[in-house]
């Protein structure tokens, strides 16, 4: 089947950015991304491209290039379903907060709701693609859907999981390490497979393409991602160990990273891993193993993120013990609140549970982020419900510059490793601080040594 027209449902930090790449790359495409959230649609309609609702690193420039030619953004969900031969599936399937599996299992209520819309709509054959990261046999139960509640057309469901990162989605997706298309050996299975192969070797060689089962597609995403957190638990478990012993993480982690078998990246240690997958899949990944009767693979995984959360308050514990055992009252600026640099996501972010902690013990804290809003910040606290909105607003103050954030604070903590931050004047956000002035830098970015010199009393992670 010769693919024209594809829909995404969901705009979101997956959906958005894929669909803009696909829709440069193949211009003979008609790709069409729908959202419910109608305020998220008309942001991606803004006629200034700088003003989409993501920022990424030149995703604005790729949609300023298809976006009217063969990329579209629109609410009418039901004609995109009708249109296409290919629907993604890229809406959020976040932990369950309520009933069976709660704070663990994959809530699937969106994904439902799509496969039911879908199911509606359909008239014609479909190939339907979860993009979303999904628990092993999802795509079973959006079959049995699409089959049961449909107009008798016949749909393919093929897994594809997204490896992107936020921060650099636009080069991962120009690059992909592999794409992965998992999918039903049957005949129309295969044809499907190749549709979709079809489209990205528009730009990807075909030896990163990778097919499998669509069980193992499945599975192979949550993997990944229990993997890649489980690097950093590791080297956050070492960096609790270097601080008592004298060795210094960085060290520790470039030592480890020369040796071939181990490799260099996602050693850095943090104040903790952050972001919309990694927790998420992990939790969805030990609620599936528990479900086998599993409980030595549950319990293996489920330590990474109770290192993670370790990590977390360790952080905000040292901040307290180092000045003086009490926060009370006093300024404590924070450096960053998304959870990594280059993207305006706060999900998960590291910089919430600190701030929360903080606030527990009636700091003031007064932030600086590149890219994240007021309200975002206000939003993620009042998420947590630990205190009323009225009191986060107390708490936390916003700035538009890092030197406003910091001034007459006593202690800078960095929750966020952007670039521009070991660019400042620290001699000057010195100059402005109580004294003694306290760096917290939970992300390594800063020169050490640097700040000793200004005066700054300076703890890192795991020296
Ligand atoms: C992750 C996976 O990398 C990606 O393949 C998957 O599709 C989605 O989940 P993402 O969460 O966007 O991507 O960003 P990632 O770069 O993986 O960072 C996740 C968190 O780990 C961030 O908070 C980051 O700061 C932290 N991190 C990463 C570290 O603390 N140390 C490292 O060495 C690397
Ligand atoms: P991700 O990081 O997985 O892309 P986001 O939360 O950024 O997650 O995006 C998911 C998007 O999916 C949201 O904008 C949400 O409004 C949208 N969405 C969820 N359910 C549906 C649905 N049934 N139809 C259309 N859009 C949906």
């Amino acid at each position: 089947m010769k693919i024209t027209k594809i829909c995404c449902i969901g705009a979101g930090y997956v959906g958005g950015p894929t669909m803009a790449v696909i829709a440069q790359k193949c211009p003979h495409i008609q790709v069409t991304v729908v959202d419910l959230n109608e305020q998220r649609i008309a942001d991606w309609n803004d006629p200034n491209p700088e003003n989409i609702p993501i920022y990424e690193p030149g995703l604005s420039e790729i949609v300023s290039e298809a976006r009217g030619r063969n990329l579209f953004f629109s609410t009418d969900v039901d004609k995109a379903i009708d249109e296409a031969q290919m629907i993604f599936i890229s809406v959020n399937t976040p932990t369950k907060t309520y009933g069976k599996g709660k704070g663990m299992a994959a809530d699937l209520k969106y994904i439902e709701l799509c496969a039911r819309q879908i199911a509606k709509v359909a008239k014609q054959n479909k190939i339907v693609v979860e993009k979303s990261t999904l628990p092993v046999r999802t795509a079973e139960a959006i079959k049995s859907i699409l089959d049961n509640t449909g107009n008798g057309v016949q749909f393919q469901i093929l897994s594809n999981p997204e490896f992107l990162a936020e921060g650099t989605a636009v080069t991962d997706l120009l690059n992909p390490d592999r794409i992965l298309i998992g999918g039903d050996t049957t005949p129309e299975g295969e044809e499907a497979i190749n549709a979709l192969i079809e489209v990205y070797s528009n730009w990807v060689s075909k030896d990163r393409i990778l097919t499998t089962n669509v069980w193992s597609s499945e599975l192979s995403k949550l993997t990944a991602n229990a993997f890649l957190a489980q690097r950093i638990s590791s080297i956050n478990a070492m960096s609790e160990l270097c601080e008592k012993t004298g060795a210094n993480v960085s060290e520790v982690a470039k030592a480890i990273g020369m040796d071939s078998r181990i490799g260099s990246k996602f050693l850095k240690a943090s104040v903790g891993f952050g972001g919309s997958c990694f927790q998420k899949d992990i939790l969805n990944l030990v609620y599936i193993a528990k479900s086998y009767g599993l409980s030595e693979v549950a319990d293996y995984w489920e330590q990474v993120i109770i290192m993670n959360d370790h990590q977390k308050r360790r952080f905000s514990n040292k901040i307290v013990q180092t000045l003086y055992n009490t926060v009370a009252d006093k300024k404590i600026a924070f450096l960053g609140w998304a959870f990594k640099k280059d993207t305006n996501d706060t999900r998960e972010s590291a910089a919430i549970y600190v701030a929360d902690d903080l606030i527990n013990e009636q700091a003031r804290i007064s932030v600086y982020d590149p890219k994240v809003s007021q309200n975002k910040m206000l939003n993620d606290l009042d998420y947590l419900e630990t205190r009323s909105k009225q009191d986060n607003a107390n708490y936390l103050n916003v700035f538009d510059n890092a030197y406003e954030a910091c001034k007459d604070a006593h202690a800078v903590a960095i929750l966020t490793e952007w670039d521009e931050f070991a660019t400042y004047d620290w001699k000057r956000i010195y100059d402005a601080m109580h004294k003694p002035a306290f760096i917290f830098d939970g992300r390594n970015i800063l020169d050490a040594k640097q700040l000793e010199e200004i005066g700054f009393v300076y703890n890192g992670i795991g020296s």
